[in-house]
Parts: structure tokens; C-alpha cells; sequence
């Protein structure tokens, strides 16, 4: 083989291991991809979350976090919006999803109404990236400009749902890893965690450090005491840890950067929120000081990250399908055909209609 024969299988290899990596380029994302195809798709995604969050305001942190959710299992291809069937196993019962993940039917009813206006046109996967920068400026948070073109996966997988996303109960150290193995730094990881300055949290994802942190029958020392007592009237000892509460006391629906200062006051929720200011040592303690002090350099932030988040993993090109129905790959709506329109799940939150 000569010289530029080597080169090129050299380059083909390249290519071929980077394909491979959970992380892809975005080469072919656009923000305006849609200019020409489907020139209406922001507003009727935004139609759509604006009257939902009306009267369910807590709808668009739900939406954020869809996001994310399926950026970080086999990247941003909607592969959490599968139902179950035959052939899928669906993301939505893992531990982290199930009884959880909210926002389902509002993206089916975003889908409907996409699908109105341009038929086969825009992908699954770019309604949940552009739902959640919509959400973001409806609670007055950041602003960023979605880089689109996604195609939405052909599957689903449950077990890398369990192990890909970060748990409530992990430590510092774990949370970085997790970030990392998607290509987001210790940055990302404290300005995306930011999203927990609206929202609610079930008390059986905290009600630990309440009452009994690491099995010391006491509760977590990381923990502001008139917090502690506040949180224990939401989450009675034995009670129903099905109980919700704010993840930000004051202002629970706006995107601000509360999360950061209820940090440094020693009030944040989740054990794994509290661990990036309260870990002796760490290089997040910083950070959590910097967007605290800076709304500006938190939503710049913010904005940076949520990029490279939505574009983990991408399919673009010929590469998987546009979906019809936002729960079903085409081969499977194709065979539901002749049902048109039954309840798949009745569960709050689970819901996902067509
Ligand atoms: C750093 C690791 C993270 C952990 C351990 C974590 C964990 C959790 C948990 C346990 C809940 C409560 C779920 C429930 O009670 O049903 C929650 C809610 C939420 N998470 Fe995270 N999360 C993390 C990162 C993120 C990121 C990166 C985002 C978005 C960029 C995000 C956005 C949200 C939002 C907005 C909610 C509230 C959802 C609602 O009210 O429906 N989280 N998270």
C-alpha cells in the first residue's frame, strides 16, 4: 500500500473508533436545520409548554430534565420516550425513571402538533432538546440557541439507564465519573446541576439524611438544622416518602441561581447537590461560589453545557428515523396502526397517550 493509501485507512480508523464513543461531533447539527422544512417548530413547541405550565408550572423543570435523561443513555436519540413492547425494554421503569420522569404526554401533545404543521419532519429527540431551552427562558433561566438535526434511535436499554445516570447517594467522585464518561467536565457537572434550582424532589430520594445519614441514626451533618426541621414536616419520619418538595425553598419554579447560594447556606436537597460545596477539599467548592456570586457566569455556564450535553451521542444523517409517534419506533406504530388512540399508561406523570 502506498503513502496516501495508509493515510486514508489510517483516517478510516479514526473515524470508525471516534464513531464508537458515547460522545460524537456535532458536525451536522444546526441550529437552523429546520429554516426551510419546518420554519414553525419553536413556536409550536412553545405554544404547547406555555399553556401546559400555566397550570402545572413545575412542567418545565420536568421538561429540562427529560433532556438530560436521554442524552445520558445511548445518547440524545429519544430512546427514553420508548415504551415498553415486544422488542423494547424501556428506559422509563429504570430506578431513576420510574415514578419519576414526568413530561411524556406533553411532548406527545408537542409531537401532534409538530406533526400537523410538517409530517415526518422533525425528530423526537429535537423536541425534548428544544422543550428544555424553552422551559428554561419560560422560568426566566438561560437562553441558548439548540443546535438541531437529531434523528431518534431504533431502541431502548434499561440497564444502561440504571448505571449511566448519577443517583441521589452518590459521591463526589462518582458524579465527576459519570459526567466525564459522557465528555462533561467538573464544570458542566456544577452548572447543569444548577437545573435543581426549580422543580420537586420525593422525599424517598433524600428522607436519609433526615433521619438516619449512612445508618448513624442521625441525620446528615452537611445539613442546615432549620432546614432539617422544615424538611422532616414534609417528610415524616415513616411517613409516605411519596411527599414532594421544592428543591429550591424560596423561589421553586423560577430557573435562578438560588441552588447555588441554598448550597453555601448548607440547604440543598439531595445529598449529591450538598456534596459540591460540602466536600472537604473539592474543586467544585469553587465554582459553586462563582455562579453564587455571578448569575451571568452561571447562565453562560449553563448555556455551554446544556450544548454539549444535547449533543452526547447524536445520530444524524440517514442514521436511525424520524418518528411518527414520539413512544414507538415506526416498524412498531406501523403495527399499532390500526389502534387510534388508546391510554398506554394511566399512571400521573407515566402517562404516555396517543
Ligand atoms: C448531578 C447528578 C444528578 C442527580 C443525582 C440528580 C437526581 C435527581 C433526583 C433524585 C431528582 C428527583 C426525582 C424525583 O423525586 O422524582 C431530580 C430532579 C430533577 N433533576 Fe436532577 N439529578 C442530577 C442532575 C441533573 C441535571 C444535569 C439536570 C438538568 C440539566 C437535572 C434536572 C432536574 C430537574 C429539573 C428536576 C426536577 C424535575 C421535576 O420536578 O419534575 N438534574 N434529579
Amino acid at each position: 500500500m502506498n503513502s496516501f493509501g495508509l493515510t486514508l485507512t489510517a483516517l478510516c480508523c479514526i473515524v470508525v473508533v471516534l464513531g464508537g464513543l458515547p460522545f460524537s461531533s456535532d458536525a451536522q447539527l444546526d441550529p437552523s436545520f429546520y429554516k426551510n422544512t419546518c420554519p414553525k417548530v419553536h413556536s409550536i413547541v412553545r405554544e404547547v409548554i406555555r399553556n401546559v405550565s400555566k397550570t402545572d408550572p413545575r412542567m418545565l423543570a420536568s421538561l429540562v430534565r427529560l433532556h438530560f435523561h436521554d442524552c445520558f443513555v445511548l445518547g440524545c436519540d429519544a430512546s427514553v420516550l420508548l415504551n415498553k413492547s415486544d422488542t423494547i425494554v424501556t428506559e422509563q421503569e429504570a430506578f431513576p425513571n420510574i415514578n419519576s420522569l414526568r413530561g411524556l404526554d406533553v411532548v406527545n401533545r408537542i409531537k401532534t402538533a409538530v406533526e400537523k404543521e410538517c409530517p415526518d419532519i422533525v425528530s423526537c429527540a429535537d423536541i425534548l432538546a428544544l422543550s428544555a431551552q424553552i422551559s428554561s427562558i419560560l422560568a426566566d433561566g438561560p437562553n441558548w440557541k439548540v443546535p438541531l438535526g437529531r434523528r431518534d434511535g431504533l431502541t431502548a436499554n434499561q440497564s444502561l439507564a440504571n448505571t449511566a445516570l448519577p443517583a441521589p447517594f452518590h459521591p463526589l467522585e462518582t458524579l465527576k465519573k459519570k459526567f466525564s464518561d459522557q465528555g462533561l467536565d467538573t464544570t458542566d457537572l456544577v452548572a447543569l446541576s444548577g437545573a435543581h434550582t426549580f422543580g420537586r424532589s420525593h422525599c424517598s430520594l433524600f428522607v436519609d439524611r433526615l433521619y438516619n445519614f449512612s445508618s448513624t441514626g442521625k441525620p446528615d451533618p452537611t445539613l442546615n438544622t432549620t432546614y432539617l426541621q422544615e424538611l422532616r414536616k414534609i417528610c415524616p419520619n415513616g411517613g409516605s416518602t411519596n411527599n414532594l418538595a421544592n428543591f429550591d425553598p424560596t423561589t421553586p419554579d423560577k430557573f435562578d441561581k438560588n441552588y447555588y447560594s441554598n448550597l453555601q447556606g448548607k440547604k440543598g436537597l439531595l445529598q449529591s447537590d450538598q456534596e459540591l460545596f460540602s466536600t472537604s477539599g473539592a474543586d467544585t467548592i469553587s465554582i459553586v461560589n462563582k455562579f453564587s456570586a455571578d448569575k451571568n457566569a452561571f447562565f453562560e455556564s449553563f448555556e455551554t453545557a446544556i450544548i454539549k450535553m444535547g449533543k452526547i451521542g447524536v445520530i444524524t444523517g440517514n442514521q436511525g428515523e424520524i418518528r411518527k409517534h414520539c413512544n414507538f419506533v415506526n416498524k412498531e406504530f406501523a403495527k399499532l396502526g390500526l389502534i387510534t388512540k388508546a391510554s398506554v399508561e394511566s399512571e400521573e406523570g407515566m402517562s404516555s397517550s396517543f
